[in-house]
């Protein structure tokens, strides 16, 4: 790959860190930029960011994940840098930086022991990257089929070791994002006793690493500690205020904010996906055919569940967008008196 070649030149010939890690950047606003770098030589050149580039190790910063100041998402709080990791939501909540640290640090780890029980990879160390890589994710994978989803579904998942892995458009634009039902209202500071001595509310920590950088009072271990002792949100259909009123709030004007589940509904209509009476069918119950919980209803669901659906969905307004053609756009809008009957039929090309 023509990037990679050029990270050997930088790693060979640049007489210090300070010029290695200009050049590397250079060369990322290059590739980024220019149509002659092909989109995977791209996400290559992106992994190849990540690394120490000796010894198969991955950068590591003072704070956990290696400082990104060329990503001006967390500019807007006071004295904020973004973090950079392999996925660009590393620093969207201090909860998912200390995934990204935990997983950073157990790559290394095991990039270390490597190293020492295989001398004849001594100088090979994209060889002890890959290994390292390798075993890691096969250690995500187990979690994720082991602990994960039996925590999340309720039976042992491993049955399912020959189904197709790959995902549908609508579990990742909708069916996964029961997560955000889990998310809560605060990020904590534990002890070493996993008493909680530090809480603050989830906005505050939006696309800001100054949590996570407060050695004193927060800090990733301190963190993680809290993290894992945090069992009292349930998958159900309510949001956290925080992500609900707040998220991404602008510090200057609390009213700037979005509000998730909002976002969520509006995405799934841009992935185009089928109405919900088309994914009751999927599941194998009858369409919800009137607004009650009576048989032909929203049978599933409770009545204030209900009312609060219809009190959202107008029929009037649904039926006025039944009425709309795409020769009444085309006439409103270009100021045209009728159209032709014969601009619906196809004609042959000539
Ligand atoms: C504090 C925690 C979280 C916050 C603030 C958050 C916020 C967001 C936001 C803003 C988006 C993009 C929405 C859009 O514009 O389409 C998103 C996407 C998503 N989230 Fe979350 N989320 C959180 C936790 C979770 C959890 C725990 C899960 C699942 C277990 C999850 C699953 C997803 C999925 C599947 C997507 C779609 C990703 C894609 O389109 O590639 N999120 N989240």
């Amino acid at each position: 790959m023509l990037v990679a070649g050029e990270l050997e030149i930088i790693n060979n010939f640049c007489k210090n860190k300070s010029e290695k890690e200009g050049r590397l950047k250079l060369l990322q606003k290059i590739a980024y930029f220019s149509s002659i770098y092909h989109w995977a030589s791209v996400l290559e050149f992106y992994a190849a960011w990540l690394r120490l580039i000796e010894l198969g190790l991955l950068k590591e910063g003072s704070d956990g994940l290696p400082d990104n100041p060329d990503d001006d998402s967390c500019e807007d709080a006071v004295s904020s840098v973004c973090f950079i990791a392999g996925d660009h939501r590393n620093s969207e909540v201090p909860l998912l930086t200390v995934m990204h640290i935990l997983f950073l640090r157990e790559h290394n780890r095991i990039a270390k022991q490597l190293r020492p029980n295989h001398p004849e990879w001594n100088d090979d160390n994209d060889k002890i990257l890959n290994e390292a890589r390798k075993i890691l994710t096969g250690v995500y994978q187990h979690i994720v089929y082991n602990e994960f989803l039996p925590a999340l579904l309720g039976f042992d998942w491993s049955i399912a070791q020959f189904v197709d892995g790959s995902t549908r458009n609508a579990f990742g634009a909708a069916a996964y994002w029961m997560g955000h039902s889990l998310v809560g209202n605060s990020v904590g500071s534990s002890n070493s006793l996993f008493n909680e001595i530090r809480s603050i509310e989830l906005h505050e920590t939006f696309v800001n690493t100054e949590t996570i950088r407060d050695s004193a009072q927060y800090s990733p271990t301190r963190i993680g500690r809290w993290m894992s002792s945090q069992y009292d949100r349930k998958m159900d259909r309510f949001l956290s205020k925080e992500v609900q009123d707040h998220l991404f709030q602008d510090r200057n004007n609390p009213l700037d904010a979005l509000d998730l589940g909002a976002l969520n509904i509006q995405r799934g209509r841009d992935h185009g996906l089928p109405g919900y009476n088309r994914f009751r069918q999927f599941c194998g119950r009858f369409p919800a055919a009137f607004w009650t919980n009576t048989p032909g209803g929203f049978v599933d669901h409770d009545y204030n569940t209900v009312a609060k659906l219809k009190s959202v969905y107008s029929l009037a307004q649904v039926n006025d967008i039944k009425r709309q053609t795409l020769a009444g756009i085309y006439c409103r809008n270009l100021n045209i008196m009728y159209q032709k009957h014969s601009t619906k039929n196809i004609s042959e090309p000539r």
